[in-house]
């Protein structure tokens, strides 16, 4: 006789919230979380960006408090990204190399407030070029590699100079990652990190980034000469294997939401730490079907974290750092 019953019951360990928690294979924590911070000339500015309602660019003198915010929610890391000022941006990007320039006065700034709060700065040339590019171009529109990734060692070391935690080179040049860490040895800074963006595609999710930052209005053209296709994830683990080779510490996987195959490939494969970024249209889309009142936010927020974590992650790096902190808190 059959039996009447199913022999195994799936349901059984989820009937009650203590059994589910016993059970719950993944977890998340505010120190999964890395908050990005979006930073503006000026004093005493909060200056909201149209295309991330709710994430605002903070003058320099608003970063204590943010660093304050972030150690209190347990948040362990914040990401600096500065909005240069339009006649700043010049075709060389040499702004990148003020020790003064505005992200460096934001990292001092966050290390004063809270000494003991990580900080992870981007290395890439568009916060700072006239045409909007992450590396520098040549006539003919080519961006080239080889002088960029001389850029970006200065970029690095003075951003390490200023204080910065973890460099995290967002710009997909080759051979980066081993210039970047002969740079910081050879100046002494050998306990700087290297989280590099290894697989990094051409997205059409950076729109609002582009927006926070000012560079879309500058970019001319596209990024697909050096950030990734969309279609391709065995050039990701490509991409990541040389990275590690070259002295990354962690590897990062971005945008997410797209890409969590992406994440499960690289932490299968690779022993390093595995982090995601969250991007800006990541955000920007949550957020619009909030607004339309077809997602309930706290849940949908927080299943998206979760879903990183379950793919592989370390961390993530997201906007809604601040809010996960406090529903996990
Ligand atoms: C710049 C950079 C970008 C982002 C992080 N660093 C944009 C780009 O490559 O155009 C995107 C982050 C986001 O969309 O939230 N090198």
């Amino acid at each position: 006789m059959t039996a009447s019953y199913p022999a195994t019951r799936l349901r059984r360990t989820r009937v009650a919230p203590w059994s589910r928690s016993l059970h719950a294979e993944t977890t998340l924590s505010p120190a999964d979380l890395i908050w990005p911070i979006f930073v503006t000339e000026g004093r005493g500015v909060t200056d909201p960006i149209r295309t991330m309602p709710g994430v605002d660019r903070l003058s320099v003198d608003r970063l204590a408090a943010a660093a304050n915010e972030a150690v209190a929610l347990g948040i362990p890391c914040i990401a600096l990204f500065p909005n240069t000022q339009g006649h700043l941006r010049t075709e060389d990007g040499k702004e990148a190399l003020n020790p003064d320039n505005l992200v460096c006065q934001a990292i001092k700034a966050l290390k004063d407030a809270q000494p003991g709060l990580g900080v992870l700065v981007d290395v890439a040339l568009d916060p700072y070029t006239s045409h909007g590019h992450d590396g520098l171009m040549h006539d003919d529109g080519r961006i080239l590699n080889d002088v960029t990734v001389e850029v970006l060692v200065g970029q690095s070391l003075n951003q390490a100079r200023a204080g910065a935690d973890i460099i995290a080179p967002s710009d997909m040049m080759d051979g980066r990652v081993a210039a970047i860490r002969a740079g910081l040895e050879g100046e002494g800074f050998c306990d700087v990190q290297i989280m590099a963006y290894a697989a990094k595609y051409a997205s059409a999710f950076y729109g609002p980034f582009r927006d926070a930052v000012g560079s879309g209005g500058y970019l001319k053209g596209d990024k697909k000469t050096y950030q990734m296709d969309p279609a391709n994830s065995r050039e990701a683990l490509r991409e990541v294997a040389f990275d590690i080779a070259e002295g990354a510490d962690s590897v990062m996987v971005k945008p997410g939401m797209p890409y969590l195959d992406i994440i499960r490939m690289v932490r299968d494969r690779f022993d390093v730490p595995v982090f995601a970024y969250q991007v800006s249209g990541e955000y920007a889309l949550i957020e619009a079907a909030v607004a339309a009142g077809v997602l309930e936010k706290d849940r949908a927020v927080l299943e998206t974290l979760l879903g990183f974590k379950r793919a592989g992650c370390s961390g993530v790096l997201t906007y809604y750092a601040p809010l996960a902190a406090k529903l996990l808190g």
